[in-house]
C-alpha cells in the first residue's frame, strides 16, 4: 500500500512525479504529495484526495527543482488528510514512507523529550525527525543507518535532504523499493510499473539494502554498510494493457480480456502438438508430494479453495488451504515432504510473502503463482509458475482470479498425470478442454454484459445480499460476494448452499437478493433444493445455470444461463456473471470502480 516515486534529474521533476503518481494510484488514493529541492531548500506540496488535486495545486503553484519525492497513500496511523499525507518534512529532510513502524509511539515520545513538534498522526513523521537528529553529529550515510536500526516494522523510504541537495536516497525492509536507470536521471518507485514511462531498465532493493542516487549515478549499500553492486533487470513491454483503450474503467477492460488471458495461460503451459503440459524443473517429484498447502489472501485465497477441490480429485494428495495472514502465526509442522504453494497477483503481499518466508526459514519446497514475476513473492520462491494475465490494474481482482484458477487447475492436472492417478486419455482430454475454455469465456462474457445490469437494479435497494453454491460453486460464491462488497460497498455473503440451515437462512426475508450458483454437477439436485428454502422465504433468486431445464427456474426472478462445459471448468464461467453484476451494482451507485474506497491493489503492510 502507499506508492513511492523519487526522482534525481536535471531537469525540473516534478511533471513527471505527477505522472508516476498517477500510475501508482492503485496502491493508494486517499491523499497525495511531492517535496522538492530548490534552490537548497525543501519545498512541500500535499492535500488530501486523489492526485487530481495535487495536480491542481501545482497548476496554480508549479514545482520547481530537478531532485523531488512523491507520494500517495492508503492511511495506517491518523485519517486521510492534507497534515497526513506524504511526504513529512523537517527543515534537514524530507521522508515518504510505505510500510507501518511499529514502535512509533516509542519513538515518538523520545524525539518529543528532546523538543521535536509532530504536526501529524502518523508513524512516519520520526523518520523524519531521527534523520534530522542524528545529522546533528553523524554523516550522511551514518545518519541513515542509525536511524533505519532504530525503526522496527516495515517500509520502504524515499528521502531528500537539504544539505545533501543532489541526492535521492531509498531503503527498503519488508516493503518493496525499485530504482530505474534513465538518460541523465534516475528513479526511485515502489514497482516498475511506475517507472515504465521513463525506463525498462531496473533494480530491486532487497530487505536491508540503501540507494542514493544522483542524476547520473546509483550506489547501493547493504545493511552491513558495505557497498554493493546489483544486477540490472530489462523490463518487457506490456502496452496494450496499460492502457484503457475505449473502455470506461481498468475494470471492465479486465474482465472482457478474460477470454485472452486464459488463451495466453493455455498456450504458456499447453504443448498442443504432444497434448501435453510442460512443466520443467519443478523443485519436487510430484511423486513424492505428501501434501499440498495452498495459500493467499482474498481473492487468491478462493482461486485456493478452488484449487482444493480440483488437486483432491485429480491428485488423492491431501490439500490444505490457508490465508495467509492466519498461516504466518501459527504453529505449523513443516515437512519437507510438503509443497507450498503461495497465491498471489501483485508477489507483494505482505501476509502472502510473510508466510514465503517463514517455509523457507524451514527449508520446506515453495512455489508461487504471480501475475508480476518480477515481484518479491516471485524472486523469493523455488519455482514460480506466471498467470500471464498483463497487468491487472483495477483493484478488484478479475482476470487474475481466472488465470489463478487456471494455472492452479493445469498444476492439478499435470501433477495427476505424473501421479498416475489419470489414465492418457482423460489427461487428454482434459487438455482438450482447456482449449475450449477462452470461446466459452468469451460467450459468458457476451451473454452476461446484456443480462446484468437490469439484475443489479434490485441489490441497490436491498438490505445486503447472499452468494450461494456446492462444491466448486461454493468458493465462487465467495468470490462473487467479495466482489460486491468491495465495489458497490453493500453487505453481502457467500456461503456453502448447504450451510443456510444451520443459520444464514434466518437472513433470508421478502426481496433479499439470492444468487445461486447451480451448474448440473454432482451438487445440482441438492443445489436446487436449497434454492427452494429460499424462495419459500421470500428470497427473490438469481440462478446461474447451465441447465435447460425451464421447471427449476419456475418463481425464480431472473436465470441466466451459461454456456455448458464440464464440471472441472465451471468455476470459470460462473465467475463471470458475478464480476459483471458486481460491476453494474457499483456503476448504479456512482462507485469508483476502479479505485474502491478503503482499498489498495498491492496490500503491502500486515
Ligand atoms: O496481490 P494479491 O493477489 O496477493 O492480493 C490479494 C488480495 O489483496 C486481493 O485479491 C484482494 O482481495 C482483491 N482486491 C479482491 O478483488
Amino acid at each position: 500500500m502507499c506508492g513511492i516515486i523519487g526522482i534525481a534529474s536535471s531537469k525540473l521533476v516534478a511533471q513527471n512525479i505527477i505522472h508516476s503518481l498517477k500510475k501508482l494510484e492503485y496502491r493508494g488514493y486517499d491523499s497525495a504529495g511531492i517535496a522538492t529541492i530548490v534552490d537548497n531548500e525543501i519545498h512541500e506540496k500535499k492535500c488530501a484526495g486523489r492526485v487530481d488535486n495535487l495536480e491542481k495545486l501545482l497548476f496554480k503553484n508549479p514545482s520547481k527543482g530537478s531532485l523531488g519525492i512523491g507520494h500517495v497513500r492508503w492511511a495506517t496511523h491518523g485519517i486521510p488528510s492534507q497534515l497526513n499525507a506524504h511526504p513529512h518534512s523537517s527543515d534537514e529532510v524530507s521522508v515518504v514512507h510505505n510500510g507501518i513502524i511499529e514502535n512509533s509511539t516509542l519513538l515518538k515520545k523520545n524525539l518529543e523529550e528532546k523538543g521535536y513538534k509532530f504536526k501529524s498522526q502518523t508513524d512516519t513523521e520520526v523518520i523524519t525527525f531521527l534523520l534530522t537528529d542524528f545529522l546533528k553529529s553523524y554523516d550522511l550515510v551514518d545518519a541513515i543507518n542509525k536511524t533505519l536500526k532504530a525503526l522496527n516494522g516495515s517500509f520502504a523510504l524515499g528521502i531528500l535532504f537539504k544539505k545533501y541537495s543532489n541526492i535521492v536516497v531509498g531503503a527498503r525492509r519488508g516493503s518493496p523499493l525499485a530504482v530505474g536507470y534513465g538518460p541523465e536521471e534516475n528513479y526511485l518507485g515502489s514497482d516498475s510499473y511506475a517507472l515504465k514511462s521513463m525506463t525498462n531498465k531496473i533494480t530491486y532493493l532487497d530487505d536491508g539494502d540503501v540507494c542514493i542516487l544522483t542524476n547520473n549515478k546509483i550506489e547501493f549499500y547493504n545493511s552491513e554498510n558495505k557497498k554493493i553492486n546489483k544486477k540490472i533487470l530489462t523490463l518487457s513491454e506490456d502496452k496494450q494493457f496499460t492502457d484503457k483503450g475505449d473502455y470506461k474503467d481498468f475494470m471492465s477492460k479486465e474482465i472482457n480480456e478474460q477470454n485472452i488471458t486464459a488463451k495466453t495461460c493455455v498456450k504458456e503451459y499447453v504443448d498442443q502438438l504432444r497434448k501435453d503440459i510442460n512443466l520443467y524443473n519443478f523443485p519436487i517429484n510430484p511423486k513424492d508430494i505428501e501434501k499440498i498447502v495452498l495459500i493467499g489472501c482474498g481473492t487468491a485465497y478462493h482461486s485456493c479453495i478452488t484449487a482444493k477441490y480440483w488437486f483432491e480429485e485429480l491428485t488423492n494428495i491431501p490439500i490444505e488451504i490457508d490465508i495467509a495472514s492466519e498461516f504466518r502465526y501459527r504453529k505449523i509442522n513443516f515437512n519437507n515432504k510438503n509443497l507450498y504453494v503461495f497465491v498471489s497477483q501483485s508477489g507483494e503481499t505482505a501476509d502472502t510473502y510473510a508466510a514465503l518466508d517463514l517455509c523457507k526459514k524451514n527449508n520446506v519446497k515453495t512455489c508461487s503463482i504471480v501475475n508480476v514475476v518480477e515481484s518479491s513473492i516471485a524472486r523469493s520462491s523455488d519455482f514460480v509458475l506466471p498467470i500471464h494475465a498483463g497487468p491487472e490494474i483495477g483493484v478488484a481482482s478479475t482476470k487474475a482470479f481466472i488465470g489463478q484458477m487456471l494455472v492452479l487447475f493445469i498444476l492439478a492436472i499435470k501433477i495427476s498425470e505424473i501421479r498416475k492417478e489419470i489414465n492418457k486419455t482423460d489427461y487428454e482430454n482434459k487438455i482438450d478442454d482447456l482449449q475450449k475454455l477462452p470461446d466459452l469465456i468469451k460467450d459468458t462474457i457476451n451473454y452476461c454484459q446484456d443480462n446484468t445490469p437490469i439484475i443489479a437494479k434490485d441489490f441497490i435497494k436491498a438490505k445486503g445480499s447472499m452468494f450461494l453454491g456446492r462444491g466448486l460453486s461454493f468458493p465462487i460464491a465467495l468470490e462473487g460476494a467479495l466482489k460486491l462488497k468491495e465495489l458497490s460497498y453493500l453487505h453481502a455473503e457467500g456461503y456453502p448452499a448447504g450451510e443456510m440451515k444451520h443459520g444464514p437462512l434466518a437472513l433470508i426475508e421478502e426481496g433479499l437478493p439470492v444468487v445461486i450458483l447451480a451448474p448440473k454437477d454432482r451438487y445440482f439436485e441438492k443445489t436446487i433444493s436449497n434454492m427452494q428454502e429460499v424462495i419459500a422465504r421470500g428470497g427473490k433468486v438469481i440462478l446461474i445455470t447451465d441447465e435447460d431445464n425451464k421447471i427449476i427456474s419456475e418463481n425464480v426472478r431472473f436465470t441466466l444461463k451459461i454456456a455448458k462445459t464440464n464440471e472441472y471448468l465451471s468455476p470459470f464461467l460462473m465467475t463471470i456473471p458475478l464480476q459483471l453484476l458486481a460491476y453494474h451494482v457499483a456503476a448504479l451507485k456512482n462507485c469508483d470502480i476502479d479505485k474502491p474506497r478503503n482499498l489498495a491493489k498491492s496490500v503491502t503492510v500486515e
